[in-house]
């Protein structure tokens, strides 16, 4: 059955949302309060860099079922069901999340609800929000009662969301006992195709379901970290971490993925997400439980330093004067989000220290320059390694896996590189003459 939806926030989380509820067949209106974001949405151009989201925008665009625009009054009118995909960055100068978007959304579309209608929260946020967001909209809205607010978290990972979003691992709702529960049957019906294809639907409490999220990611988050702590014991041992993962990767109880050492994680999650949870554990009394993810942050912001290091190493002990290509910007490959970019952290220390550093992402060059005008940008891997003393590779794009050591040779001043991402044929480059470092990897071949 066709639903009648509006989705409030057209960033990654809720523009894509917004077009994938469109191809699963329902009417769907995007909402966002940047006039410029959604001129360019409803014009079938995505302003970030996401494989297949065009596609799917500009096919529900002409087929009449997706639309955008800045009217909340709009979007009451159309819709009696609210999803609110609008974000929740770190605080300044705290580890809390800012959740100013959210509370927007809720105060400016509550007195505009006259009926009945469900809003589902997708924004991750922390424990206890969605339950005062609830009341908080109940208050302010004269439908009052008549409004439910369920919480369906999103785990969808950038380079992927499309998929990740019609085609999840699995699909989490908590929704309020002390209500009807329309927002379950609600649900039901508009992922209808989606739990068709046997995908489970989990259905909690509003703070299970706003943990999972949270929980999640810290996971993950911690995942990332002991690998890499491991890669700091294995570079002290003289041993190799990538062989390690794969080793122990083959325990399924452990598994391989999300254990690739290297710079370490960034983005627009990860990092805040932990240290909102943090920030949230001591609100709630629970601090003690996640100390841990405090040392999860450190070990990860320790591997930046560490690959700054290895540059002043292979530069000869000071990086002033230096010249450094890096290769890679964005947080990671098939995307050109430089939010806490563990590439541009990197090249930013460098050029602190002295050297001129330039740049080349596929598609993160604009992004960059917007944050870090600063920084020397080039066109292609070549240019950015012109004349290079040292290359670093910080984001593993098949574009840089694939590089030709040889048609670097010839533009570089030293044949050097730093592997921050351990993903590249290191036997065929240190074959053809290059000093290769990885992490973790053992400095000499055997
Ligand atoms: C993440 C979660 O995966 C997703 O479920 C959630 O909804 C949002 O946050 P995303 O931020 O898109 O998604 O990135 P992800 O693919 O998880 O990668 C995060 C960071 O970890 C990247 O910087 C990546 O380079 C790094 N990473 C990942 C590693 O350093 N090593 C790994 O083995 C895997």
């Amino acid at each position: 059955m066709t639903v009648r939806m509006a989705v409030f926030g057209t960033g990654y989380l809720g523009a894509t949302h917004a077009a994938c509820m469109a191809e699963l067949g329902h009417e769907v209106l995007g909402v966002d309060v940047d006039g410029e974001k959604i001129a360019s949405l409803a014009a079938g151009k995505v302003p970030f860099y996401e494989p297949g989201l065009p596609e799917i925008l500009q096919r529900n665009i002409k087929s009449g079922r997706l639309r955008f625009t800045t009217s909340y009054e709009e979007a009451a009118e159309f819709a009696d069901v609210h999803f609110i995909g609008v974000g929740t960055p770190q605080r300044k100068g705290e580890f809390a999340a800012d959740l100013t978007y959210v509370e927007s959304v809720i105060d400016t579309l509550a007195p505009l609800l006259k009926d009945a209608a469900t809003i589902f929260g997708k924004s991750t946020v922390p424990v206890g929000t969605a339950k005062r967001l609830g009341e908080r909209l109940r208050r302010k809205s004269p439908a009052g009662d008549a409004l439910e607010l369920a919480w369906n978290p999103e785990f969808l990972r950038e380079g992927y969301a499309v998929q990740d979003t019609l085609h999840p691992d699995r699909m989490v709702l908590g929704i309020d006992d002390t209500r009807s529960g329309v927002a379950e049957s609600v649900a039901r019906e508009i992922y209808a195709q989606i739990i068709d294809e046997g995908v489970p639907l989990l259905v909690t409490d509003l703070a299970t379901a706003e943990l999972v999220k949270t929980a999640a990611n810290a996971f993950l988050a911690t995942k990332i970290s002991f690998i890499n702590a491991m890669a700091e014991v294995c570079e002290a041992a003289d041993a190799d971490v990538t062989v390690l993962a794969d080793a122990i990767g083959y325990d399924a109880r452990i598994g391989r993925r999300f254990l690739n050492a290297g710079v370490g994680f960034g983005g627009g999650c990860l990092p805040k997400d932990i240290r909102a949870f943090m920030a949230r554990a001591g609100e709630i009394g629970a601090d003690e439980a996640l100390t841990f993810l405090r040392e999860v942050d450190n070990i990860n912001m320790r591997r930046r330093t560490r690959v700054v290091e290895m540059a002043r190493e292979a530069v000869g002990g000071s990086l002033l004067g230096a010249r450094i290509g890096i290769l890679g910007a964005a947080f990671k490959p098939d995307s050109d989000d430089v939010r806490d970019s563990p590439a541009l952290n990197i090249a930013g220390q460098i050029q602190l220290q002295g050297a001129s550093v330039t740049v080349y992402d596929p598609k993160a060059n604009e992004n960059s320059r917007a944050i870090f005008p600063t920084l020397g940008y080039a066109k292609s891997a070549e240019e950015a390694c012109a004349g290079a003393d040292v290359i670093l590779v910080l984001t593993e794009w098949d574009e840089f896996r694939k590089l030709e050591p040889s048609s670097l040779a010839h533009t570089v001043r030293q044949k050097k590189v730093i592997d921050g991402r351990n993903c590249l044929d290191s036997a065929r480059w240190r074959d053809l003459g290059w000093e290769y470092r990885g992490i973790g990897v053992r400095v000499h071949s055997d």
